[in-house]
């Protein structure tokens, strides 16, 4: 492990410095993120938007340790894990990091139980107390009743739950979500979206890619990327939680003014990209 590095302040959780990716194709440089700074705290929850290609993924992969930086600097919780080895990296996902993906990733051949207590397999836990997580945290995004079923026998925001269910194993301290409703129509995106509220009012750091206002609108603050760097951020003003949800822009709008107009335009722009 690399040496321990001073925080910038004692609720920091997560800190880009100058954070190069470079991706190389043949002859040519993707340069995917080109020089972020960004610091998140411990208990926020972050939505992190942009046009397609603004480097969104890149930059949760990298905090996710799926990824290594091409140059800069990566600290999770106060250690620089930039030079870590492959090994290292996904002991650390393993221990203190949770995953959830547009399109679930469950194993289709599991049953709902075994795929949440997967993660537990890798760490060593026997087949009771695995059994007994699992029941759990299947009971705690309410599927209790579904611990039999294979994934082909849910639903779309069922599987997302076992998905949550799975991320949540080890408790991590950071739960990464890539665009966690991206398949799910959107009263069945908003539930899950609840249940990550949920998680991040019990305490974790959800730091979430979405295009939809309405799912980044329970966010604290939103990070707009454009051309592989932060193009801005967006704090929700203080006291507002009771806002999170639809709605939310319309009501922080009226209370504070501090939308600016640009932030209209941030979804068309990387919708229209998108469809490009
Ligand atoms: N493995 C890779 N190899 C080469 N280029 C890559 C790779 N992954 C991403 N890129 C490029 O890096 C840039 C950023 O990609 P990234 O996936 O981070 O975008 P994104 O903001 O998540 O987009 P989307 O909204 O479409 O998911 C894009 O130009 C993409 O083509
Ligand atoms: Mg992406």
């Amino acid at each position: 492990m690399s040496a321990v590095t001073s925080p910038k302040n004692g609720r920091e959780i997560v800190r880009l410095e100058n954070a190069w990716k470079v991706y190389q194709m043949g002859t040519e440089d993707v340069k995917a993120l080109q020089g972020v700074n960004v610091m998140f705290e411990k208990g926020e929850f972050w939505a992190i938007m942009g046009p397609s290609g603004s480097g969104k993924s890149t930059m949760m992969n990298v905090l996710g340790c799926l990824d290594r930086l091409s140059s800069g600097a990566y600290y999770l919780d106060g250690k620089d894990v930039s030079q870590l080895d492959d090994d290292a990296l996904s002991d650390l996902r393993l221990r203190y990091l949770g995953f959830i993906f547009q399109s679930f990733n469950l194993i289709p051949q599991l049953t709902v139980q075994r795929n949440i207590e997967l993660p537990l397999y890798y760490l060593g836990w026997d087949a009771v107390r695995s059994g007994q997580r699992a029941t759990e945290l299947a009971e705690q995004v309410g599927l209790g009743d579904r611990l039999g079923h294979r994934p082909a026998e849910l639903s779309g925001g069922q599987m997302q739950r076992v998905a949550i269910a799975r991320a949540l194993t080890n408790d991590p301290q950071i739960i990464f979500a890539d665009e966690p409703t991206g398949n799910l129509d959107s009263a069945t995106g908003i539930q899950i979206m609840d249940v990550l509220k949920k998680l991040n009012e019990q305490g974790k750091t959800i730091i979430t890619v979405t295009h939809e206002p309405d799912i980044a609108a329970y966010a604290q603050k939103r990070l707009h990327m454009i051309d592989g760097n932060i193009d801005r951020i967006e704090e929700e003003a203080r006291g507002m939680g009771a806002a999170h949800g639809p709605g939310f822009h319309t009501l922080r709008d009226a209370a504070k003014g501090t939308l600016s107009k640009a932030e209209g335009t941030a979804l068309p722009r990387g919708d229209a990209k998108r469809s490009a």
